[in-house]
């Protein structure tokens, strides 16, 4: 994939320590069980898709909080090794957000957030930073952090002529002003699901998911829907893998299609490409650690 050198993204979103247990199965209400291995790693929704951005080549900015902790001190050395720009990654007497998750034989997760510092990113300071950041093209944000920091930001980006992409996960209400300020909302089928009452299962649910706007669902292991502006519907089938752990997957084809986008490829080229990278990183284990590199990179571009 060739390269624009001055399209840069920002990501306005969480950072998060993941706190991983893995086991065979996981216990019911009132059960304990013996896991296998434990693992910390770095995660979060927005530092997992901007570190994924950054992987691919693009010029990454990271707009978040994160505690004045062990936890943030690690985070912001990951940043920094994988070259992501950090003037905007203030520090908090909160701690920083972590993730409690269990990893089950099947590679299914569950999570639960304890948001910490990603809560408290202020209004004025992601505007500042939107406004501020050179060459800016990109603008990706999520629903870990307050919504009306993402509204703000959006809002910035949009008249900044820049293109913005919402991730709605985890699901909340999303406000009709956030709707109309995505250029892309790029949901899970269980998101679509909570966002439009219906599973994404027919082109007639998918077509009247935004008419007239562009949207991207994931659906796990079938891959990912393309939903186009002009009422297309677009599949890419993702290619066969045997899951070990999904934990960030969908974090990574946000990053990555993200990236193909802002070089100027085409949505169908860009799906295509995010497709080929979460299926890459559903085959190891945690969430950052899980992603090709550079390397891998070049032989699923
Ligand atoms: O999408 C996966 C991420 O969700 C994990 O890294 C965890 O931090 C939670 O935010």
């Amino acid at each position: 994939m060739s390269e624009k050198q001055n399209a840069v993204i920002a990501v306005v979103g969480s950072a998060m320590m993941d706190l991983t247990a893995y086991a065979d199965v996981v216990p019911e209400p009132g059960q304990t069980l013996v896991g296998k291995i434990f693992t910390t790693g770095f995660g979060g929704k927005g530092a997992n898709q901007a570190v994924m951005a950054a992987i691919c080549g693009a010029p990454v900015h990271f707009i978040g909080k994160i505690g004045k902790d062990v936890f943030g001190d690690a985070i912001t050395e990951n940043f920094k090794k994988v070259g992501i720009n950090i003037s905007y990654v203030d520090r908090s007497d909160t701690h920083t957000g972590v993730a409690h998750i269990w990893v089950d034989g099947e590679g299914e997760n569950r999570i639960i957030i304890i948001p910490g510092a990603n809560h408290e990113i202020e209004v004025n300071r992601a505007v500042d930073a939107i406004n501020s950041i050179p060459n800016l093209s990109l603008v990706i944000a999520q629903c870990e952090i307050k919504q009306e920091v993402t509204v703000a930001a959006f809002k910035a980006a949009k008249s900044r002529g820049c293109t913005t992409i919402l991730n709605p996960a985890p699901f909340e209400k999303l406000s009709q002003e956030l709707i109309d300020l995505c250029d892309w909302i790029i949901p899970n089928e269980v998101e679509f699901r909570e966002l439009h009452g219906d599973l994404p299962t027919s082109d007639e649910i998918l077509k009247s998911f935004r008419p007239g706007k562009n949207s991207i669902v994931t659906v796990g292991s079938q891959g990912a829907i393309l939903i186009n502006s002009d009422g297309t519907i677009i599949r890419c089938p993702a290619p066969q893998t045997t899951p070990v752990d999904t934990t960030g997957a969908g974090d990574s084809f946000v990053g990555s299609f993200a990236y193909a986008l802002s070089q100027g490829h085409d949505p169908v080229s860009a799906m295509e490409f995010g497709v080929k990278v979460a299926s890459n990183s559903v085959t190891k284990k945690g969430a950052q650690s899980s992603y090709p590199d550079q390397a891998e990179i070049r032989t699923l571009s």
